[in-house]
């Protein structure tokens, strides 16, 4: 089944006629994004090639403004690109093909914690008493059991995030896809939650597309990690991360690990300074 979702030359396919199929979940080839601005034109994404595998969690870091929010946003369908090709194969399509968790708290502050967990599933017509089960599931997995009658105003950052990641849990998604999600906590929750991550993601087997500023982030939760280029944005380098897994932060203190976040850096840094507008020697 194909579906075009914009016009123009980029297609949505879906593909639940071989659910086993080894075709990777998402392939994005040459995509490319163009605003016009009263500024002129801005070219935040050029050619921008990806390919992220059944399962699989794929961070992308870059420096800030090289296109890893727009990729994320096109991928989620919440922008059009100018050209390329995206294909996002479904395996189930009675089920949502994404769900999306962002850096600000985006959840309704006059719906409780229940409510908005359940708010996609009432969207998609699933019956009153599946959805406050399901809800209940997933509050209670992110640790929130005793708020969830809570509106977001009586919450801590990382407790409304936490109904962010549990909404988006709750939708049952195929694909996830989260633009720096913990960007905003304090240090000590961001540790907590990156382990909640881990741990929910192996038990769903979800297949994950995470923007992140944080390299040790990055390495923890990923397969693979993207490095953009800084302007336009592209794809400079993928680093495989082999750590094995289940992981913990006490992945974070091995050797191996240092050695891969050095790596990620040194793929980095000169793309960090061009955005900075340093020279950088050749
Ligand atoms: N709606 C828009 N209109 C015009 N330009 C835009 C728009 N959205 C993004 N841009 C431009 O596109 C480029 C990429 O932006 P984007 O938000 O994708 O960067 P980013 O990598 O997510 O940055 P950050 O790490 O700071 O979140 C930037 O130059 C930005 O100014
Ligand atoms: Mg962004």
């Amino acid at each position: 089944m194909t579906r075009a979702r914009w016009g123009g030359t980029v297609h949505l396919v879906n593909d639940a006629s071989n659910p086993s199929s080894a075709s990777p979940k998402v392939t994005a080839r040459g995509v490319s994004k163009r605003f016009d601005t009263t500024a002129g034109e801005v070219i935040a994404l050029e050619r921008f090639d990806l390919e992220v595998a059944q399962g699989e969690v794929v961070c992308i870091v870059g420096p800030s403004g090289c296109g890893k929010s727009t990729f994320l946003r096109i991928l989620a369908g919440l922008d059009t690109a100018s050209g390329g090709e995206l294909t996002v194969r479904r395996d189930n399509p009675d089920k949502p093909e994404n769900a999306v968790v962002f850096q600000e708290y985006a959840i309704f502050p006059w719906k409780t914690v229940r409510e908005n967990v359940a708010f996609g599933l009432r969207m998609r017509g699933v019956p009153r008493a599946e959805r406050d089960a399901t809800a209940a599931h997933w509050i209670e997995r992110v640790g929130l059991a005793r708020f969830a009658g809570a509106y977001p105003a009586q919450l801590s950052g990382g407790m409304k995030q936490r109904v962010a990641i549990a909404r988006a849990l709750a939708y049952d998604a195929d694909l996830l896809l989260m633009d720096e999600p913990l960007g905003a906590l304090d240090a000590q929750t961001r540790l907590t939650l990156q382990e909640e991550l881990l741990r929910l993601w192996s038990e769903t087997g979800k297949t994950v597309v995470y923007v992140t500023h944080g390299l040790e982030e990055a390495v923890l939760l990923a397969d693979r990690v993207v490095v953009m280029t800084a302007h336009p944005g592209r794809v400079k380098t993928i680093l495989d991360v082999p750590l094995p897994r289940p992981r913990s932060i006490e992945t974070t203190t091995t050797p191996e690990f240092a050695a891969l976040t050095g790596e990620l850096w040194h793929a980095l840094r000169d793309e960090v300074a061009r955005a900075q507008g340093y020279e950088v020697p050749a």
